[in-house]
């Protein structure tokens, strides 16, 4: 080969890797940010990443576009290892006309994806764009549209993982939103469908562009995201860790990791973890991290709808995805928010396999209008389904209170939990002591020459008699009361056993989720 053709690539590989110059890369630096592929070092194992298309150009000639150079189209996508699995990627170059969305960047974008279907490898995307390039008109839009119809044809296929690592503007927000997880990095990242701009010629509401759709709010009050992250590569870092707890595709399990704390491990403190007092708020996390390996989880949407927990963590170096009460938040009730985090989360988990750990310490859906307007039917009806419908091994261990529909919510025998342990703590009735005796011994009370002293009695009867396990475990719904300490070797035992575990459902095309 002539030096000259060697030269010449060399040249236009330089050219590109130099993204969109010293000067925009500075003030990408300056923002806070890493660049596009600064980013992609980080995710991808030292010396492993592989660029496709990197001599993509675009096609547009309008309004002077014909003249503007876009190294890579504003977007690297390529393939590489993370922990020595394959993963692909695309990664949007700011400094390269705003990492603005037109064909044939959306193209770069479809590719990476097709590829990764089809060697059923993980994606993740990290977006930071100006949104459709303005120039290709209608031609950036039909992108975004092929990037979402793609989306959702590898939903539950492949895990699909979003960061949003700056502005992402318009219908640019729904790719992030068909995929299964959204990391947001604090104070360099907004998500919105209008800005702060619109917002005020429309409505007159004026708003910051971070308190509208910074990332604290849609890991607090939209939900929209479930990570946030300090800034760039903690973000990348959480990534690689979150990858590590899903498997590549929907037919293969998560990778097992080898487990240094010993399973067998009786826990002494779990037996008195449980307060005396049944309306005493304990930390859920106390129960969970004594029964993962290490004490160790990731925690799935930490800042909204506190009242349960999302998490995955492993027992027995095996992945699982734990869905836990909080008394600590709204003594544990199940609201709107908390049924739609837990819904997605155990449809995310049994779409790829990860085994459910229900931990439950459960008192009612939360009464009141707000609820109830809100759409707690619907929503809660969700988790409802979702439980119903997952066909991963499913455990569940009652700590405490599992009353009415939310006992039933939180993934019962008659939901299709294969094993239901519970502790001696546990109270499983259609309602508390308190509730019950207003209602079944309302008479009794009434009549009563000393009312205090007969509602006491009953009440203490009523618990007696039905706040335990006892009656639940004597009619098979629970399968075993057991000690707390012994929590985590059952478990790692009720795991290891359920491991084979193989059911179906009826052939249709698909459910319907009430949504
Ligand atoms: C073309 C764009 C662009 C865009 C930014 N640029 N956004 N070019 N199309 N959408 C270019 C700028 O002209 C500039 O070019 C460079 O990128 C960097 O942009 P700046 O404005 O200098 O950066 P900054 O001050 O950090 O502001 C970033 C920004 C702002 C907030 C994203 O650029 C902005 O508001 N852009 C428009 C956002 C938008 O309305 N997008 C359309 C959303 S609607 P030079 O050459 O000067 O460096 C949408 C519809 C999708 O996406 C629908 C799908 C269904």
């Amino acid at each position: 080969m002539s030096i000259n053709k060697l030269d010449d690539l060399r040249q236009r590989k330089a050219k590109i890797l130099a993204g969109g110059g010293a000067k925009r890369i500075d003030k990408q630096h300056d923002a806070g940010k890493l660049t596009a592929r600064e980013r992609l070092d980080l995710l991808f194992d030292e010396g492993t990443f592989v660029e496709l298309d990197a001599y993509v150009k675009h096609r547009c000639t309008n309004f002077g576009m014909e003249k503007v150079d876009a190294p890579a189209e504003g977007v690297v996508i390529g393939y590489g290892k993370v922990d020595g699995r394959l993963v692909y990627a695309y990664s949007q170059d700011f400094t390269v006309v705003g990492g603005s969305l037109g064909e044939m960047h959306a193209a770069k974008i479809c590719k990476a994806m097709d590829n990764a279907m089809k060697v059923g490898a993980p994606i993740v995307g990290l977006n930071d764009s100006g949104g459709a390039r303005i120039q290709e008109a209608v031609d950036a839009l039909s992108g975004y549209g092929k990037i979402f119809y793609k989306n959702t044809l590898a939903s539950g296929v492949i895990p699909q993982i979003t960061a949003i690592m700056g502005p992402c503007a318009g219908g640019a927000v729904y790719s992030p939103a068909l995929t299964d997880f959204i990391f947001m990095v604090d104070k360099t990242s907004q998500m919105f469908i209008t800005g702060p701009q619109v917002i005020k010629t429309v409505t007159g509401e004026e708003v910051t562009a971070e308190a509208l759709g910074g990332a604290m709010t849609h890991n607090s009050v939209s939900g929209v995201a479930q990570f946030i992250a300090n800034n760039d590569e903690d973000c990348i870092l959480e990534i690689r860790r979150l990858l590590s707890f899903l498997p590549s595709n929907n037919m293969e399990t998560a990778p097992v990791y080898g487990c240094d704390h010993d399973v067998n491990e009786i826990v002494e403190s779990l037996n008195d973890l449980m307060p005396d007092n049944p309306n005493k708020p304990y930390d859920m996390f106390d129960i969970i991290k004594a029964v993962v390996d290490n004490g160790d989880y990731l925690e799935y949407q930490p800042y909204f709808a506190k009242n349960i927990i999302t998490c995955f963590a492993r027992i027995n170096g095996q992945s699982v995805g734990i869905i836990a009460n909080q008394p600590k938040f709204l003594a544990g009730c199940l609201d709107v928010s908390a049924s739609d985090k837990s819904a997605r989360f155990i449809r995310t988990c049994d779409a790829f396999n990860i085994p459910l750990l229900n931990i439950i310490d459960v008192p009612g859906f939360l009464p009141g209008t707000e609820q109830e307007y809100g759409g707690i039917i619907r929503h809660g009806a969700k988790m409802l389904y979702a439980y119903s419908e997952a066909t991963v091994p499913k455990v569940s261990l009652i700590v405490r209170k599992a009353y009415g529909g939310s006992y039933l919510a939180m993934c019962s025998k008659d939901l299709g939990a294969d094993l239901v342990l519970a502790w001696p703590t546990a109270e499983i009735a259609v309602m508390g002591p308190q509730g019950a005796a207003n209602i079944i011994f309302r008479g009794e009370i009434k009549e009563a020459k000393d009312p205090v002293a007969t509602r006491a009695r009953v009440i203490q009867e009523y618990t007696d008699e039905f706040a335990t396990p006892y009656k639940a475990a004597e009619r098979g719904f629970v399968d075993d009361v057991i000690e707390p300490s012994a929590s985590r070797p059952r478990l790692a035992d009720a795991f290891d056993m359920l491991a084979s575990k193989r059911e179906t459902r009826p052939a249709k095309k698909h459910g319907n989720i009430p949504l």
